[in-house]
């Protein structure tokens, strides 16, 4: 499928842990599609992830960045714009952690300094991200900037735990600061609310595997893969979607609109 969507254009991709991250998969079909980037990922996880491999395989370069801090945000964006050659045609945030999920905290009991670090690290860091971008003036017109969500910012999941409002927030700033960019200079701004999948941060959520099956029962068209995700991803961030902003966009196989499936019942 090489159509080339997105020949000529600039992008940064955060989130590229290892092979199974949904960020991993949007890097691959955006390259694919003629877009050149630059990687990024926390320093920490660039000692135990694989970003290497992916950055060999599409020629890339990785410039490490903590995601909650301004400084390592604002050497990111220099940095691209001088490798890539230009202002960004395309941002993804691909960032997902929760401090209180990772020390199995439940709902009912959660430390309130691990839920401020997890709103830093899975929700102001969307914004710390954009607001770095917009001091540099550094999004070429028309960009495309996107984060992935859970459908668990609508509904309730209870084991999502605190990454439930960790998204709501998420949304919100995409809706409150695509209004800024789009005056600014006709840059859009959407969150993609993407399916359970099978990656290092989904299965960090509490009976995950057992989730996974009945979302995708519950499901017509069955869970939407990470490859889905990419696909959905390029054309957001191409020029056939210059009109669609401040939106949540669910890729996820009709779930979000059910309310019962006759698969799911055992009568
Ligand atoms: N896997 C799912 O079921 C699912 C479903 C819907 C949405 N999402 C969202 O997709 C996104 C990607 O998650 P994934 O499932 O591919 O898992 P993943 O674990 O592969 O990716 C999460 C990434 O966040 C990065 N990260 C954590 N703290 C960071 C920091 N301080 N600075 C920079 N990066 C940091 C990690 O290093 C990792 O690369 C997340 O926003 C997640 O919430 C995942």
């Amino acid at each position: 499928m090489a159509n080339n969507l997105l020949e000529g254009k600039r992008g940064v991709i955060f989130g590229a842990l290892d092979e199974k991250s949904i960020a991993w998969k949007i890097a691959e079909r955006c390259a694919e599609q003629g877009a050149k980037l630059t990687l990024t990922n926390a320093p920490v996880a660039l000692r135990f992830g694989e970003l290497d491999k992916l950055a060999e395989k599409l020629n890339a370069t990785i410039i490490p960045a903590d995601a909650t801090s301004e400084e390592d945000l604002e050497n990111l964006f220099v940095k691209s714009q001088e490798i890539l050659g230009g202002k960004l045609d395309f941002v993804l945030h691909s960032i997902g952690m929760s401090l209180n999920v990772r020390k199995k905290r439940d709902y009912t009991d959660l430390n309130y300094d691990y839920m401020l670090k997890t709103f830093d690290i899975s929700a102001i860091s969307f914004h710390k991200m954009m607001q770095s971008l917009w001091k540099l003036d550094a999004m070429a017109e028309g960009g495309s900037i996107l984060a992935l969500t859970y459908i668990a910012a609508q509904r309730v999941f209870p084991d999502y735990n605190e990454m439930a409002e960790s998204k709501s927030l998420l949304e919100s700033f995409a809706r409150s600061f695509g209004y800024h960019w789009a005056v600014k200079n006709k840059v859009r701004v959407n969150t993609v609310s993407q399916s359970p999948t099978m990656t290092t941060a989904g299965s960090g959520v509490k009976g995950f595997d057992v989730f996974f099956d009945y979302a995708d029962k519950m499901s017509p068209l069955g869970n939407a893969s990470a490859e889905s995700c990419a696909d959905y991803c390029v054309c957001l961030f191409s020029d056939f979607t210059r009109m669609v902003t401040m939106q949540n966009l669910y890729n996820d196989g009709g779930f979000s609109n059910m309310g019962m499936n006759p698969a799911l019942l055992d009568l």
